[in-house]
């Protein structure tokens, strides 16, 4: 009895042991990139009005990186935080902990080098090294043709300096912290395919992470079909908004829109017509998290293209319920 004890105790100090040198590892060595490239990108026009296309309409960096006013349908950038950062994610909308978006003008850019942007936008990766939360969808940028993140960043440098405060420090929930020291890797980039080419639709869905919110996660990880919809944001009041499935089928997804139909349905946010709609939370009245009028600025040649290729995808059964009301007074 007492041998067995001892082997027992053997063995659970081993993997104790075990355990403790993987999480040093993963909290230590992880990250594991490279020191950011030697890179001067040179601020042509023609970059900065790429640069501006992308970070507004494809890959909306500055949606997430100004402040939004989640009072508005589809919450509109707040005037005067314009690449300001400061726009907060948070646990009363299920992050796993607290991450604030940061100011991506000359104010707090001016000390980075332009490799340290490269790394941060393709890699996920801070000026210090740490890893950044993937709500930013690095992953996405990873594949971005390095032209394209060259533009990106002669855009950023071209913005007017806003000034803030400094935000609060991201906080992360255990075990997330350990987890997420594993998504960072070397930027991956695609060549640009021209419009029209194969493989083009493929690269602004990717660079737009369509797919991104429309496949059921839990937890950070996709369980779902990719377009398939499902994936749950829940708002502070309770109510529950899920992505819809953009797949092919004709009865649950979008199989059943043309390509005027898909385009007219961003169109409809930004046309002369658009009246923004005030949201009463307490009423529990629709709001989505689709940036619908970031979106919307996209080329109708970009937007085909993005339906070209989801419309090729594999058709998914599956209705989702997109909207559920928050629980009434009393219930
Ligand atoms: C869905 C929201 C979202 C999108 C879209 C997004 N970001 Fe971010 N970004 C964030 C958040 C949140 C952080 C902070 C992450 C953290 O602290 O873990 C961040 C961090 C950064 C940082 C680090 C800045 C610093 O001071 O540490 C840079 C640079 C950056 N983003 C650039 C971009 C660019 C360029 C794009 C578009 C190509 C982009 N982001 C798109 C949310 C987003
Ligand atoms: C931040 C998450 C998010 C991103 C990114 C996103 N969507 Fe959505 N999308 C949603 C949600 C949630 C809805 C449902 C609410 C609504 O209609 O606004 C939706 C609705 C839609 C609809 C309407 C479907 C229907 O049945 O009415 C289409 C079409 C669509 N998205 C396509 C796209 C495309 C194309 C992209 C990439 C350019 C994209 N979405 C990126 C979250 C997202």
């Amino acid at each position: 009895m007492k041998k067995i004890l001892k082997v027992l105790g053997i063995l659970l100090l081993v993997v104790v042991i075990v355990i403790g040198c993987a999480a040093t590892y993963v909290g230590v060595a992880l990250p594991d990139i490279d020191a950011p490239a030697d890179l001067k990108v040179e601020l042509t026009p023609e970059r900065v009005e790429r640069g501006r296309y992308l970070a507004n309409s494809v890959c909306v960096c500055m949606d997430c990186h100004s402040q939004r006013d989640w009072n508005v349908f589809a919450a509109p950038i707040k005037q005067g935080t314009f690449g300001g950062g400061g726009e907060k994610f948070d646990r009363t909308m299920q992050f796993p902990g607290e991450f604030y978006s940061k100011n991506l003008t000359p104010f707090a850019l001016a000390g980075w080098t332009d490799g340290e942007l490269y790394r941060a936008i393709t890699s996920g990766v801070s000026k210090d090294g740490h890893p950044f939360f993937p709500v930013m969808p690095y992953p996405n940028y990873n594949k971005l043709a390095t032209e394209d993140v060259h533009s990106i960043i002669a855009y950023l440098r071209s913005l007017a300096p806003l000034e803030t405060q400094p935000y609060p420090a991201s906080v992360i929930d255990f075990p997330v912290n350990l987890i997420m020291r594993t998504v960072p890797e070397p930027a991956n980039p695609m060549a640009l395919p021209k419009p029209g080419d194969a493989g083009y639709g493929a690269y602004v869905a990717n660079a737009a992470s369509c797919v991104e919110c429309h496949t059921n996660q839990e937890k950070g990880k996709k369980i779902g079909e990719p377009f398939a919809g499902g994936f749950a944001f829940n708002f502070p009041n309770g109510a529950v908004l899920r992505s819809p499935n953009i797949t092919p089928h004709p009865a649950d997804g979008i199989g059943a829109w043309d390509k005027a139909a898909f385009i007219k349905r961003f169109r409809s946010c930004v046309d002369s017509s658009y009246v923004p709609q005030a949201i009463d939370w307490a009423k529990g009245d629709f709001q989505t998290v689709m940036p619908w009028q970031m979106y919307a600025t996209m080329t109708d040649e970009d937007l085909g293209a993005i339906y070209d290729y989801i419309i090729a995808q594999p058709a998914v059964a599956g209705k989702v319920e997109k909207w559920t009301p928050p629980p009434g007074p009393g219930s």
